[in-house]
């Protein structure tokens, strides 16, 4: 049994942020933030609305465009590093809920902006072994509930959504995942944390940006290289290269040191920010939703995130 990226979906949370509103704050400019981030504006969810209820929203749409009911979803995994709740529930029992499914394995998993990429490898495994049939994975981050608005070196890089994927088991090799591989390295872990309940201070997010950038952009070139030697891959056979959305130069650096065609990769950090975990998914959504991703397409996706966790993936899109 082979798995298959059979669906897309994402919830873009309505009010926009725009640059303006961090530079009527605090000690910034619009010119410093779009030249060092190439990030215009980024979404933030309304105060009722939590992480659970941008995944279930990115989730109907998934199951949707899977041709499935909720009831025929065996396994749902919610990527997330701003859950509703501190270590219980987790976010894909919420979101579970919120779609009416019962009675199945639902649980989360912390590996920060890798999320999705590990998610899908999980579904992947669980598939290929024969215990699941329709995994769910989501991507979903309210990370205004997690970001300190009075450090300006972090705070204008990261925004709220959410995008879920379906998952799900063939016996046609041709719509099989090529290949996905994750990676961790804990002895970087102070580069990006969450103090949390190891402290007094407030559980915000601090980021140690110069030094996460430089690693992060070795790291990915390598990681991509790998998978593509590995598979004995060439650039031509990708259709579309679909990074982690955590800043412009970031992307350009791996881009160009992997020569891909300014065609074949996909940028949304400039509108959605940094959105950690949905991140990827909000992009492959967003090439679905404006006809660059078509049936049969190949996506070759990379991530790197606080861990440090990072991964990359070859995922041909079986959906319609
Ligand atoms: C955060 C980031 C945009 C900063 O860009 P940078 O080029 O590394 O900039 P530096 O941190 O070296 O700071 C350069 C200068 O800008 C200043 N600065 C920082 N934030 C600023 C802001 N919002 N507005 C104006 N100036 C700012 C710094 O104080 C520093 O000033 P100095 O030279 O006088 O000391 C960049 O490092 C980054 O994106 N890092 C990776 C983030 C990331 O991807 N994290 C998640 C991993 S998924």
């Amino acid at each position: 049994m082979y798995a298959s990226f059979r669906s897309i979906g994402a919830y873009i949370p309505e009010e926009i942020r725009s640059n303006e509103w961090f530079v009527n704050r605090m000690d910034t400019t619009d010119e410093w933030i779009t030249k060092r981030t190439g990030i215009n504006e980024r979404r933030i969810a309304s105060t009722d609305e939590n992480t659970s209820d941008l995944g279930a929203k990115a989730s109907k749409i998934a199951i949707e465009r899977a041709g499935l009911e909720n009831s025929e979803i065996d396994l749902i995994i919610c990527a997330t590093i701003s859950p509703d709740y501190l270590c219980m529930p987790s976010t894909a029992c919420l979101i579970a809920d919120k779609l009416g499914i019962k009675n199945i394995m639902a649980f989360d998993i912390s590996a920060a902006c890798t999320g999705f990429i590990y998610a899908l490898q999980i579904a992947q495994a669980f598939i290929q072994s024969g215990i699941k049939k329709n995994v769910l994975i989501i991507g979903a981050e309210k990370l205004s509930s997690i970001i300190d608005y009075t450090d300006r070196t972090t705070c204008m890089l990261f925004g709220d959504g959410a995008g879920a994927a379906v998952i799900s088991a063939t016996d046609n090799k041709d719509e099989a995942i090529t290949d996905i591989q994750c990676s961790a390295d804990g002895s970087f872990k102070d580069l990006l944390l969450t103090p949390g309940v190891q402290s007094e201070e407030a559980s915000f997010m601090q980021m140690k940006g110069n030094e996460t950038f430089k690693i992060a952009v070795r790291t990915l070139t390598n990681d991509v290289k790998k998978l593509m030697e590995k598979n004995k891959f060439e650039n031509k056979d990708v259709d579309l290269f679909i990074p982690h959305q955590a800043n412009y130069r970031i992307i350009k650096a791996v881009g160009d040191a992997l020569k891909f065609e300014d065609e074949q990769k996909v940028l949304t950090v400039d509108k959605y920010g940094n959105t950690s975990s949905a991140s990827i998914p909000m992009a492959i959504n967003d090439c679905y939703e404006n006809g660059k991703l078509k049936s049969g397409d190949m996506m070759l996706l990379d991530a790197f995130g606080g861990g440090l966790t990072w991964g990359s993936a070859l995922v041909k899109f079986a959906g319609k």
